[in-house]
C-alpha cells in the first residue's frame, strides 16, 4: 500500500516509517515541523538506504494537502500530526484545539476528494479520564478529559465516529496509544522533547545524560504496590507495528484498539530497571502529586491482538535500553 503519514517527521511517526517500509509498504510523509527535525527523517533514509518523499506543510493546509493527494496514489493515511503537549494545551487552548481539529478536518476534505477510504488516527488513553477499572478496555466511558489536548482528541474520535456514520464506506481506526518510550534499535532515531521534558522518560534520560539534575517523582502515595504512578509503557517499534497490522484490517466502519502491553509500572520500577539496565545512576527525589495525574492506567490489549494479530514484544529493559542508546548517542537529539 501507499500510504501518508501526516505528522510523520515525529517521534512515533519516524518509526512508523521504518515498519511500513520493511513490511513492504511505500510511505509519503507531510510534516510541518512544529514539533520535529527533517533530520529524523533524513535518518529513516539512511536507515531505509531510500528515499521517502517528504513534504513541508501544514495538513491544515488544503491546497498543500490536495497537492499531496494529486501526486500520489495514496491508498490510506495515518494521521500523526498534532500537538500533544499536555501543560501546553492548558496555557494554549485555542492552540491545540485550532491545530488538532482543523487538520483533522482539512485531512477528511482532502481524502474525500482524493477517493481515498481508510484513517489510523492517533488517539490516545488520555480519553478516558480517570479510569473506573484497569486493564481498561476499548469500551470504558471516554470523555472527562482533564486538559485541552485530551479533549481535542476525544473530539476528533466523536467527528470520525460521525463522519463513519455518513460515509459507510470508510475503514477508520483509532488507535489509543497507552505510554510510549523507547527507540529504534539503531540509536539514531528517538523522543526529542523541546525545553524541558515533561514525560517520565525523556525526563529520565536527561538526568542519566547529565543535562538535568534529578528527577522528581510526582507523589509516593498513590494506591499502587508502591505509592508511585503505575502506567502501561509501550516500546515505540510495538507501537509502529500496531500501524502496520492496522493497515490490514478491512472492515468498514470506525473501530477502536487499544495499544498498549497490558502491564503497568509504577515510577520507581522504571527508574530502577533504567539504572540496573543501563548501569547509570539516575538520583531522584519524591515530590509533590502533579495535578491531574491519576495513580493507575494500563490497557486490555486482548483486541488487537485477537482482531488485528497484534501484540507488543519489548520488555521494559528493552525499552528502558534502547532509550538510552538514543540519548547517550544524541545528547543533542537532532542537532550535530
Ligand atoms: P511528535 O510531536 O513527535 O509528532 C507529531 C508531528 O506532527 C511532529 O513532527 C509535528 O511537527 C507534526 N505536526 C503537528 N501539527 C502539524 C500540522 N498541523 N501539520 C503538519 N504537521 C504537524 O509526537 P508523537 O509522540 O510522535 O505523537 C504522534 C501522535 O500520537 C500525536 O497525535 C500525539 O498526540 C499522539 N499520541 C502521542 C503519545 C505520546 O505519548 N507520544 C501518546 C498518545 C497519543
Ligand atoms: C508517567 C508517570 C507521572 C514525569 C502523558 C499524557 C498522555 C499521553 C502520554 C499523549 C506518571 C510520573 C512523570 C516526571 C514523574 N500523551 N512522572 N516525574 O502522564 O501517563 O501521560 O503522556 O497522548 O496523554 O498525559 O505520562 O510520562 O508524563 O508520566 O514522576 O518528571 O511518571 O506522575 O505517574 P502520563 P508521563
Amino acid at each position: 500500500m501507499k500510504v501518508l503519514l501526516t505528522g510523520g517527521a515525529g517521534y512515533i511517526g519516524s518509526h512508523t516509517i521504518i515498519e511500513m517500509c520493511e513490511a513492504g509498504h511505500e510511505v509519503v510523509v507531510v510534516d510541518n515541523f512544529s514539533n520535529s527535525s527533517k533530520k529524523s527523517v533524513e535518518r529513516v533514509e539512511q536507515i531505509l538506504g531510500k528515499r521517502i518523499p517528504l513534504y513541508e506543510a501544514d495538513v491544515a493546509d488544503k491546497e498543500a494537502m490536495d497537492r499531496i493527494f494529486a501526486e500520489h496514489a495514496i491508498d490510506a493515511v495515518v494521521h500523526f500530526a498534532g500537538l500533544k503537549a499536555v501543560g501546553e494545551s492548558v496555557r494554549k487552548p485555542l492552540e491545540y484545539y485550532e491545530n488538532n481539529l482543523i487538520s483533522t478536518l482539512v485531512l477528511l476534505r482532502a481524502m474525500e476528494k482524493a477517493g481515498v477510504k481508510k484513517l489510523i488516527f492517533s488517539s490516545s488513553a488520555t480519553v478516558y479520564g480517570n479510569p473506573e477499572k484497569c486493564p481498561i478496555t476499548e469500551d470504558s466511558p471516554t470523555g472527562n478529559c482533564s486538559n485541552p489536548y485530551g479533549w481535542t482528541k476525544y473530539m476528533i474520535e466523536q467527528i470520525l465516529f460521525g463522519y463513519c456514520v455518513a460515509h459507510p464506506e470508510m475503514q477508520v481506526i483509532l488507535l489509543r496509544y497507552f505510554n510510549p518510550v523507547g527507540a529504534h534499535k539503531s540509536g539514531r532515531i528517538g523522543e526529542m522533547p523541546n525545553g524541558i521534558p515533561n514525560n517520565l522518560m525523556p525526563y529520565v534520560t536527561q538526568v542519566a545524560v547529565g543535562k538535568l539534575k534529578e528527577l522528581s517523582v510526582f507523589g509516593n502515595d498513590y494506591p499502587t504496590p508502591d505509592g508511585t504512578g503505575v502506567r502501561d509503557y509501550i516500546h515505540v517499534v510495538d507501537l509502529a507495528r500496531g500501524h502496520v497490522a492496522a493497515l490490514q484490517y478491512d472492515k468498514p466502519g470506525a473501530e477502536v484498539f487499544n495499544l498498549g502491553t497490558g502491564v503497568g509500572y509504577s515510577v520507581l520500577d522504571m527508574v530502577h530497571t533504567f539504572s540496573r539496565e543501563n548501569g547509570v545512576e539516575v538520583p531522584y527525589r519524591i515530590a509533590p502529586r502533579r495535578e491531574g495525574d491519576i495513580a493507575a492506567c494500563y490497557a486490555d490489549p486482548a483486541k488487537a491482538e485477537r482482531v488485528l494479530g497484534w501484540r507488543a514484544t519489548h520488555t521494559l529493559s528493552d525499552m528502558v535500553r534502547d532509550s538510552w542508546r538514543w540519548q547517550s548517542q544524541n545528547p543533542n537529539g537532532y542537532e550535530e
